[in-house]
């Protein structure tokens, strides 16, 4: 069929689809997106340039760059009837509920007042998305905590609009730190995209039966909440937590991890395709040093994660199965550093892969003949038998 190739990578991933956007090979721990290394994006790059390369294709020329920013400026504010719905969440509702549900409200108002012939419809929802998910996340914030909503400004950039809509007072912009904005905005970055992982399978699943954008990513956004895919950002802090204050150094949680009846697993450690270090988690534990030393934080739930490491690196268990660290096991400690709560952590993933779901949206839309997704199943239930009345069932 178009678009499909049975593939088995051996450690039992059997995909089914072709994609042009990310590249992994799990075995040598190496992720590009359309072909540049993470390494080289992380260095150089930011997350909205970085955004535009995943869902076009090319790095954008200055042009493109400036167009693409002020598009996502225009588009920052949410339609203002959107605050109602608000309201009609309980004070205690996880943000990623919310997300998701408002995510599906912003599909069902008009497309941006500002828009102008040049904009295709597509781009101005993408504009919309990108832009529209920092601010869902920062009003839910707000509005969990009984605080006034803070609307975003035209003269900040895209991450660090998001720390002023989220910690700022009505009297007082927060102060924005150069270091702290550009941790945020390596964390969105790293996020971005990675192949068919199982919230962007989603994704592509419903964008297949040709729903609509809004639609696709929401589904999006309730596949990544799941704690072994995108909440296990949360779980790993969670787990540090715990270990802090049970006074462990880590060792009595290996050996708890290593054991199938304890219910424990190493969150944060272990994929399913990297048989080798995620690159991701390297670059986001560098910066943990970084961000930690240049805001004078020492944070003792960091050096429980390096012990956890250290030990894991060196326990057979770990090393047979080819376990390490991926994205999630340092991400929280950068999260918590820079004031996000626990509970925003898998929408802080959630606003990274915005770029990478709508760019495997455009990549299904848009490819020749394309079809509905329907995954083939193996039956293994009962075979034929008849229908049993009610007086003769045991
Ligand atoms: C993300 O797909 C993506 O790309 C996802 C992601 C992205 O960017 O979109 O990279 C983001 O989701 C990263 C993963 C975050 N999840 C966690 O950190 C949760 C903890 N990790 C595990 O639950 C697990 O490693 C998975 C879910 C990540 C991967 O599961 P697999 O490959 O199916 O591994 P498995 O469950 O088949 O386990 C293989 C063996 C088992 O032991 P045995 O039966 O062989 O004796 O390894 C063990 C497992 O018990 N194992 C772990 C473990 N992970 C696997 N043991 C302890 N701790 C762990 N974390």
């Amino acid at each position: 069929q178009t678009g499909y190739i049975t593939l088995d990578d051996g450690y039992g991933n059997t995909g089914s689809c072709k994609s042009a956007i990310t590249f992994i090979d799990g075995d040598r721990g190496i992720l590009r997106y359309r072909g540049i290394p993470i390494e080289q994006l992380a260095e150089r790059s930011n997350f909205v340039e970085t955004a535009y390369l995943i869902i076009y294709g090319e790095l954008p020329t200055h042009d493109q760059l400036r167009k693409f920013s002020d598009l996502l400026t225009l588009n920052q504010m949410l339609h203002e009837d959107m605050k109602f719905h608000f309201e009609g969440f309980p004070p205690h509702a996880h943000p990623m509920g919310i997300l998701s549900s408002m995510i599906n409200a912003c599909g069902c108002f008009n497309p941006s007042l500002f828009a102008d012939e040049e904009v295709s419809q597509f781009d101005l929802q993408v504009a919309q998305l990108i832009s529209q998910v920092r601010t869902i996340a920062a009003f839910s914030y707000r509005k969990s905590k009984g605080l006034p909503i803070i609307y975003p400004k035209k003269a900040y950039k895209y991450s660090a609009n998001f720390l002023h809509m989220m910690f700022s007072d009505p009297y007082e912009d927060y102060e924005l730190k150069v270091e702290v904005v550009r941790a945020l905005d390596l964390i969105f970055l790293l996020h971005a995209d990675h192949e068919q992982n199982c919230s962007t399978s989603t994704v592509r699943m419903v964008a297949s039966s040709r729903a609509n954008l809004f639609a696709s990513a929401a589904a999006g956004v309730c596949a990544l909440w799941g704690p072994l895919h995108g909440g296990a950002n949360q779980a790993v802090l969670e787990m540090l937590q715990e270990i802090h204050q049970s006074g462990d150094d880590g060792s009595k949680f290996i050996q708890a991890a290593k054991d199938k009846n304890s219910g424990k697993r190493l969150m944060g450690f272990g994929h399913r395709v990297y048989k080798n270090h995620d690159p991701r988690a390297k670059i986001i534990k560098r910066q943990c040093d970084i961000l930690l030393e240049t805001l004078h934080i020492k944070d003792p739930l960091l050096d429980i994660a390096k012990k956890l490491e250290e030990a894991a690196l060196g326990d057979s268990y770990f090393v047979e199965r080819k376990l390490y660290p991926n994205v999630d096991f340092y991400s929280g400690i950068i999260l918590r550093a820079l004031g996000i709560p626990t509970e925003m952590f898998t929408v802080m993933f959630a606003i990274g892969r915005m770029p990478g779901w709508i760019a495997n949206f455009k990549e299904i839309r848009e490819e020749e003949g394309s079809r509905i997704y329907r995954p083939r199943q193996v039956y293994v239930g009962p075979t034929i038998r008849s229908y049993t009345p009610m007086e003769e069932r045991k």
